[in-house]
Order: structure tokens, then sequence, then C-alpha cells
């Protein structure tokens, strides 16, 4: 795999771990760029490269720069895109992690690595390595860039359209998310009542195993499939005001893909 020299802009939570990942392996980080000192300057040090807070002082860095990773907030990349494409070689790829951000934000040749992870200050607990990745890219020579960028922490990457990046962006979502929303709501009805979150370390050690093995719809129980309208009406009862009406609606759900009414 070829190895670039790299600029990255915007020193967040995705930089953070993937601008290591890309100096071990074997890539050159030539400069860090972002909004402030707090976030530009401890990942400028890390990675043992100049750092700044604007774009003109990256200037030769970028003009010499193979890659530009944007790893800005989604809004902002299309501004950003904007203000380094004259300050970027013709041939230089730029880049963008975003799941759900269109790949025309950025001029060609360009392409998305989007590593289906959460990124969060708990996420240490979560190993980067083998991290499936999503590649979209605007021609085959900013395609192989975009292997060599997911080859640092993943084996395991899938091409895909924009089309298919959204839908899967969709999954992401739908999957982590929102299911960790579930979780937490979980938690606090249990800690309400003085009982222990880990009640439920069995159950989510299923819902993994669910997830991991593709067969999550196989796996559903509960009173929403069985249609057991009284323990529904009992825990409806118990749940805080503003959680009944999603309650109702995914039990509602549930009964219609497991018990569809026959025609
Ligand atoms: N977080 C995830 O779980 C996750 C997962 C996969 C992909 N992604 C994608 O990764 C990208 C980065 O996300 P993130 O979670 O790392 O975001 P983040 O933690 O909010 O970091 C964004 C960084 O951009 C900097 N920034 C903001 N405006 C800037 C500007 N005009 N010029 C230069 N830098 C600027 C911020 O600087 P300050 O800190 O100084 O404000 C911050 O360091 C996004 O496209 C996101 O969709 C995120």
């Amino acid at each position: 795999m070829a190895k670039h020299r790299i600029v990255l802009v915007g020193a967040g939570q995705v930089s953070s771990e993937l601008g290591p990942a890309w100096q071990r392996g074997g890539h050159e980080l030539l400069h860090v760029v972002s909004r402030t000192d707090d976030s530009a300057r401890p990942l400028g040090e890390l990675l043992g490269c100049p750092w700044s807070t604007n774009l003109s002082e990256a200037a030769g860095a970028l003009a010499d720069a193979q890659v530009v990773v944007v790893a800005v907030t989604d809004a902002i990349i299309p501004e950003v895109a904007d203000a380094i494409s004259d300050m970027v070689a013709a041939d230089c790829t730029l880049v963008h992690l975003s799941g759900a951000t269109s790949l025309d934000h950025l001029r060609a040749p360009a392409a998305v690595v989007w590593p289906v992870r959460s990124f969060n200050a708990k996420a240490h607990s979560v190993p980067l390595a083998q991290t499936p990745t999503v590649l979209e890219a605007t021609s085959d020579a900013a395609m192989r860039v975009a292997h060599d960028l997911a080859g640092a922490w993943s084996g395991r990457v899938t091409e895909a359209t924009g089309d298919q990046r959204t839908a899967a962006h969709l999954a992401a979502v739908m999957a982590d998310n929102y299911a960790n929303h579930m979780l937490a709501e979980a938690q606090h009805v249990l800690s309400q009542r003085q009982l222990p979150t880990d009640l439920l370390r069995n159950l989510v050690h299923g819902l993994t195993q669910g997830g991991l093995q593709g067969d999550a719809r196989e796996r559903q129980t509960g009173p929403a499939k069985r249609g057991d309208e009284a323990t529904l009406a009992r825990h409806r009862a118990l749940l805080p005001e503003d959680m009944r009406a999603l309650y109702d609606t995914l039990a509602k759900h549930i009964a219609s893909r497991h018990n569809p009414p026959s025609t």
C-alpha cells in the first residue's frame, strides 16, 4: 500500500484517533490545522508535526500534501473544502470522513473514508483495529488512496455509491444512536428504583450477538411481539411521561413486523 503525505484539517474526536493510526501505518503527517489552540496543539504535539489555527500558516504543507483530510463538523465541510481547494496541488486527493455528507462537496480527485464506529470520550473500549470502513471516490486512483488510508486500521472495507453510503449511515444511526438511547433510558428506569444497571448485562450480550451475527430479527422477544396487552399497559404506567408515545410506537411496530395482519 502506498504511503502519503497528509494534512489534517480538524483535530476533534476522529482526527485524534485516525491521525496517530495513519502515522503508525507509515504515512507522513505534515501539519494539523484546527479552529482553536486547544484542539490543534495537542494533536500536533502528539504527531510531532507543525500545527496552526488558520489555513494560511499551513500553506506550504497544503501545497506539498498528497492527501488533505477534512475532519471537521459535517456542516462546515463544504466551507473548509472550498477554502483549501486553491491551496492544494491539482492531483492532491481531498478526503472527508463523514457517513452523511455528499462527496460532491470536495473537488476531484476526492474520496470518503467513513469508519463505521462511534468516536467519543468512551470509545477507547472499542478497538479501532478492524473497524469496518465505507469508501467512496471520484476515480480509481482516488479509491486506491482511500484504501491506503483505511488500511491503517482495517482490512474490512466496502466500496459504495453515495446512495449506498447514505443508507449505511441511516443503518448505523438506528443501530448505534437509537439503540444506545434506549439503553440509556432503560438504565435510568433501573437507577430511579435503586436497581443495579448490570441487571441487563446478559440481555445486552444477546443484543450485540444479534448485531454481530446479523440475525437480530430472529432474537426478538417480549410483550409487544407476544401481543401481551396487560404487560404493555403496566409498563406504560411506569414510564416517564415523555417516553410513553415512543414506547407505544415501538410496540406497535414490533407487533406489525412479527404478526402482520393476514390478508
Ligand atoms: N464522532 C464520530 O463518531 C464519527 C464517526 C465517523 C465519522 N465521523 C466524521 O468525522 C468528522 C469529524 O467528526 P468529529 O466527531 O471528530 O468532530 P469534532 O470532534 O466536533 O471535531 C471537529 C474538529 O473540527 C475543528 N474545526 C471546526 N471548525 C473548523 C474550521 N473552520 N477549520 C478547522 N478546524 C475546524 C474543531 O476545532 P475545535 O475543537 O477547536 O472547535 C474540531 O477539532 C465528521 O465529518 C464526522 O461526520 C465522526
